[in-house]
Parts: C-alpha cells; sequence; structure tokens
C-alpha cells in the first residue's frame, strides 16, 4: 500500500497516503467517540509513522531557521512557523491541510461543513516547535475570533520527550459530567481533532535535550471576522506566535475573504 507510495517523489504523494488513511478509518466508532467525548478524538498513527518521519518530518526540520520564539511569561514559551512560511517552504503539508477527503472525513464528523481558514490566518496550517528546556503552552482554548465555530487539528511529527506532553481536560465547562483529565503522548502521525471553543488544554513544559514538533491546522464553519476580532486575533497572533512582522505584512497584503 504506501510502500510503493514512499518511494515515489510526487507531491501527489501525501495527498494519496491521506485518501488511504481515511479509507481505512473506522468511522462510526471514531464518530461516536468524538461526541461523547464532547467533540475531542484521537486517532493514533492516522498516518503511518514511516511516511510522516520520511516525508514530512524533514520540511518541518528544513523551516528551523523561520523559527519564531516567543515568550509569555507563565503562560507560553516555543516556536512557531506560520502558514505562510508553510505555503512558501514546507509544501507537503498542504496536501494534508487541502485535501478534500480529510475536509469531507472531518466534516461528518463534525456535522459541520468544514472550510479552510482565509490566507490570512497564520494558523490555518502552522508548526509549533518546543526545542528548549521549559517550552511549553498553558491551559487555552483555541476560541474561535471567526462568526462560526473553529476546528483544531493537531498531528504529531517529532516527539524525543518524556516530558512534554499534551494535556487535555474534557468536559471542564459540562455541568453534569465530571471532568476528565487525559496526558497525551503525539508520536509522529498521531492525530488529535477538536473543537476549539470545546477543549481546555496545555503542553507540559519540554525537558533537557528534548525536542517535540507538531502540525496544527485549523478550519472553520465562516471563515469572516469583525474588525475588531481580526485586530485582536493578529495582536494576539504576534505576541504570542508568528511575530508582528509576517502577521502584519500578511494581514495588510491580502484581500480579506
Ligand atoms: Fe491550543
Amino acid at each position: 500500500m504506501m510502500g510503493g507510495a514512499m518511494t515515489t517523489q510526487t507531491l501527489d504523494t501525501i495527498a494519496e497516503a491521506v485518501d488511504q488513511a481515511v479509507a481505512r478509518l473506522d468511522f462510526d466508532r471514531l464518530h461516536r467517540e468524538y461526541w461523547e467525548q464532547n467533540e475531542f478524538l484521537v486517532i493514533p498513527q492516522f498516518l503511518d509513522r514511516a511516511m510522516v518521519e520520511e516525508w514530512l518530518v524533514p520540511q518541518a526540520q528544513g523551516v528551523k531557521g523561520d523559527l519564531n520564539r516567543n515568550y509569555i511569561p507563565g503562560h507560553k514559551k516555543g516556536g512557531s512557523v506560520s502558514y505562510y512560511t508553510v505555503m512558501e517552504k514546507a509544501p507537503r503539508f498542504l496536501d494534508l491541510y487541502r485535501s478534500q477527503v480529510f475536509i469531507e472525513f472531518l466534516s461528518r464528523l463534525s456535522h459541520a461543513k468544514l472550510r479552510l481558514c482565509p490566507d490570512n490566518d497564520p494558523h490555518s496550517c502552522a508548526l509549533y516547535y518546543y526545542t528548549e528546556p521549559g517550552d511549553h503552552i498553558g491551559f487555552h482554548y483555541d476560541t474561535s475570533y471567526y462568526k462560526g465555530s473553529r476546528y483544531t487539528i493537531l498531528m504529531g511529527l517529532v516527539d524525543q520527550s518524556t516530558h512534554c506532553k499534551l494535556v487535555c481536560e474534557l468536559f471542564k465547562d459540562d455541568p453534569v459530567r465530571p471532568s476528565k483529565r487525559l496526558e497525551l503522548i503525539t508520536q509522529p502521525g498521531d492525530m488529535v481533532i477538536f473543537n476549539g471553543d470545546k477543549l481546555w488544554h496545555a503542553v507540559t513544559p519540554l525537558g533537557p535535550n528534548e525536542e517535540r514538533i507538531a502540525l496544527t491546522m485549523e478550519y472553520v464553519t465562516n471563515p469572516d471576522m469583525g474588525t475588531f476580532k481580526r485586530l485582536y486575533s493578529n495582536l494576539k497572533d504576534s505576541f504570542a506566535y508568528f511575530g508582528l512582522r509576517a502577521v502584519f505584512k500578511r494581514a495588510l497584503s491580502l484581500p480579506r475573504r
């Protein structure tokens, strides 16, 4: 199956692997789990680890020179590579992000018509790097500033760490169900899918000589955003993720969709 595809140097390779990955999912079981967990789902080895390490990890390692390091005392420390850099220098991730088969799967799963984020959103398809001791992010929601809902899909790329874990607290705001805490290791190819307004989550601090890299993809139901929310979102992205120049240069140069 994937073995043949892995040796063919075409950009269709990831797209084909995604088609196959979606086709082999047990949709009914995953759909049940997603809703039982308040719109949260883990799919171990969505993409085969060997494929991820051969095809995607080198692209993630290759853009480390474009890393924007950020530090918000008490909340966040780490590095990010924005969608703009991914489009320019690590385009294989787009074969997953823009896959129609994948988007249809996510839409069926979430009962929502999901769409790509506007091109001027640096989170659309971005890379997060935990490379220095103590890199982490505190508990937060992936709040939607769009007029509709926002969904986050994470996929592990590098996980050479025993300390750096994705911690999720399910049902945090549910008045009936007790909350449930999960600590996840995201190995290369493992995928996590959730509704950004519903999952309270964090990443615990990286230890010395460790490294963790994750792909993050964002989809929305309505790509419109009010002017003030756009400004707030851009400021937040500038300071917390990608840097002022990257965010505003792009925000000002692209027409809004
Ligand atoms: Fe998040």
